[in-house]
């Protein structure tokens, strides 16, 4: 079998795990392994290259990808999938593996219209927003980076007894910002799954400070409703009479050598997707739900809603202290 894979949309640290283990699984089980390099584009412009074993050596504790990536597009259009599709075929692939997130999910859907080969998808993004999968490969590295910088935020918050608007990426999702404001204490989290009041924030924010908090960290999601951090902080300042001071985290968040987490997971789930080619699975993203490894069908990783934790959620409040 002839096995295309590529990355696509936004990296994540744990790709270059899984690029590895989908070419020396599918190579030790006879299949030939081309790499596609810049996502879906690299498609349309012929950029398939055979991979041996020795291509992927030393990648494995590298965060980005490897393959490269990219946002194409021509590839959304109906035209580039059949262009895509018949690239594809003048190559003889058999089957395209792609990393990604809901929107590479969406392009290979698309690219199924169109083309008779065999599509597997692998969950790779830092905002964990794919339903199919507890954890999409870069999430766990990329809320440790927040950690880490978190951390430091704390320190010199403490040392004023300021108050902080931390905001972390996350498009459409909360799952980085509930994970690192959970972890480091924050005393509000602001996400788009839930509105939020800016009345609500402020007294949180002030009875916080009554409780003699030395410090005082909000955590904002980046795609929240009510604007980014810089937004929130000019409201809430008015509101609680005191400057607050904001930190936006930003790429350094994506980047980074993926923690064992991500490695672990991009390796199971590379080898798992070969495993599944093999084996006439395909249609759908590979996934880990509750330590079993699974195949959901490509529309239901978009579609359905992957829920929060509800019981942490409920603690966020008397956590904070
Ligand atoms: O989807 C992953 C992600 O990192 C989001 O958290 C972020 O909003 C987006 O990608 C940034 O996209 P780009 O790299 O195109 O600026």
């Amino acid at each position: 079998m002839r096995v295309g894979v590529l990355t696509s949309g936004g990296d994540g640290p744990g790709m270059n795990a899984a690029i590895r283990a989908i070419t020396r699984v599918g190579l030790r089980r006879n299949c030939s392994v081309f790499g596609i390099f810049g996502g879906f584009q690299g498609i349309l412009d012929e950029q398939l290259h055979e991979l041996n074993s020795r291509s992927v050596s030393r990648i494995l504790h590298r965060g980005g990808t490897f393959l490269t990536t990219g946002r194409s597009e021509e590839f959304r259009t109906e035209e580039g999938q059949k262009r895509a599709a018949a690239v594809l075929d003048k190559h003889k692939i058999d089957a395209l593996i792609a990393i990604g997130g809901d929107g590479t999910m969406r392009g290979l859907a698309a690219l199924g219209n169109h083309w008779r080969g065999r599509l597997l998808g692998l969950p790779g993004t830092i905002d964990n927003d794919l339903y199919g999968t507890d954890y999409t490969i870069g999430f766990d590295t990329a809320i440790n980076n927040a950690l880490e910088a978190l951390d430091k935020i704390r320190d010199t918050a403490e040392a004023f007894h300021r108050i902080f608007l931390v905001e972390v990426m996350g498009r459409h999702s909360g799952f980085i910002a509930v994970h690192v404001g959970i972890a480091t204490g924050a005393s509000a989290i602001v996400i788009p799954e839930t509105p939020t009041k800016i009345e609500d924030l402020a007294e949180r924010v002030i009875e916080a400070r009554q409780r003699t908090k030395s410090s005082v960290l909000v955590v904002v999601a980046e795609g929240d409703e009510l604007g980014n951090a810089n937004v929130i902080a000019q409201e809430l300042s008015e509101r609680v009479g005191d400057k607050c001071r904001v930190s936006v985290l930003g790429y350094i968040q994506r980047g980074g050598n993926p923690t064992h987490f991500d490695r672990i997971l991009g390796t199971r789930l590379g080898a798992f997707a070969v495993e599944c080619l093999l084996g006439g699975r395909h249609g759908g993203m590979v996934g880990e739900m509750n330590g079993e490894l699974v195949l959901t069908p490509f529309e239901e990783t978009w579609s359905k809603k992957k829920p929060f934790d509800e019981w942490m959620m409920g603690l966020i409040d008397e956590l904070s202290g």
